[in-house]
């Protein structure tokens, strides 16, 4: 199984080791509305994600389905490109403001993951990706102009990362990568399955069958350690949380809907 011998699994588990403490259960006390656990926080996270689950979306319900054409799956890869591309710039944005030693050591190692210098013989995720373009018969130029909706994420994304709290960035990625280990699974059974790709062409999503489960994971740690015992922080957080999944369905909204609007 690729997962079992992806040195960036084990590079992952390592810095994992390091990063993260025993998930803690304390508390965050609401003046004058209660008390929640940073678990019953998480829960309420998650909850406030999975209303926009992108795998209920109707484009990646279209890709389970085999419903989609070499061409479709080729003008969202070109669109969807540029949050891949520009991740790593998100995460240089929020890195350089961070004063927490640990968590800019954290942002900076999920960063080198992204721009495959974690692992010698690694590949720029971007690149990954430009294969799967590739292999879906497009070409590996980079110049597109996305749909606004893309621009409207990677927008949105490169604001929280510049001028956003910490709890608000770090809920931002949570949203984003706690997504992406699932999604990422059904895009590459899809892709195998119904759409003739070979492993190069899944190679970006096989790869995040795994990677941004470790990732996500530090960023709940990290996520944890703020909001605890800090109401307004966790607030903030849950709203940033559900912003971003809100931003990331509404760009399939915009890929989809060029999609319609070239078969009609
Ligand atoms: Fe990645």
């Amino acid at each position: 199984m690729m997962q079992l011998r992806d040195p960036r699994a084990f590079a992952a588990r390592k810095l994992l080791s390091g990063l993260l403490a025993q998930d803690c259960c304390s508390y965050i006390d609401f003046v004058g509305g209660g008390i929640m656990t940073t678990k019953e926080f998480f829960e309420q996270m998650d909850a406030r994600i999975a209303k926009y689950d992108l795998l209920c979306h109707p484009f990646y319900k279209a890709w389970s389905a085999g419903e989609l054409t070499r061409e479709d799956l080729q003008a969202y890869g070109r669109n969807y490109f540029h949050q891949v591309a520009e991740f790593p710039d998100f995460l240089q944005e929020f890195g350089a403001r961070v004063h927490d030693e640990q968590l800019r050591r954290a942002v900076l190692v999920n960063r080198e993951d992204e721009l495959g210098k974690d692992v010698e013989g690694s590949r720029p995720h971007a690149e990954l990706w430009l294969d799967f373009v590739e292999g879906m018969g497009g070409d590996r130029g980079t110049d597109h102009i996305p749909v606004k909706e893309i621009g409207e994420l990677t927008g949105w994304f490169h604001s929280v990362a510049r001028e956003g709290t910490p709890e608000e960035a770090l809920a931002a990625f949570y949203a984003y990568e706690s997504q992406v280990p699932r999604v990422s699974a059904e895009k590459a059974k899809g892709l195998r399955e119904m759409y003739g790709a070979d492993e190069k062409t899944c190679e970006y999503f096989t790869v995040h069958t795994t990677a941004d489960v470790y990732h996500s994971r530090i960023w709940k740690h990290q996520l944890g350690k703020i909001v605890q015992g800090n109401p307004a922080a966790a607030k903030k957080a849950l709203n940033a949380g559900e912003n971003a999944a809100k931003v990331l369905w509404k760009a399939l909204d915009g890929i989809e809907a060029a999609r319609v609007k070239k078969v009609a």
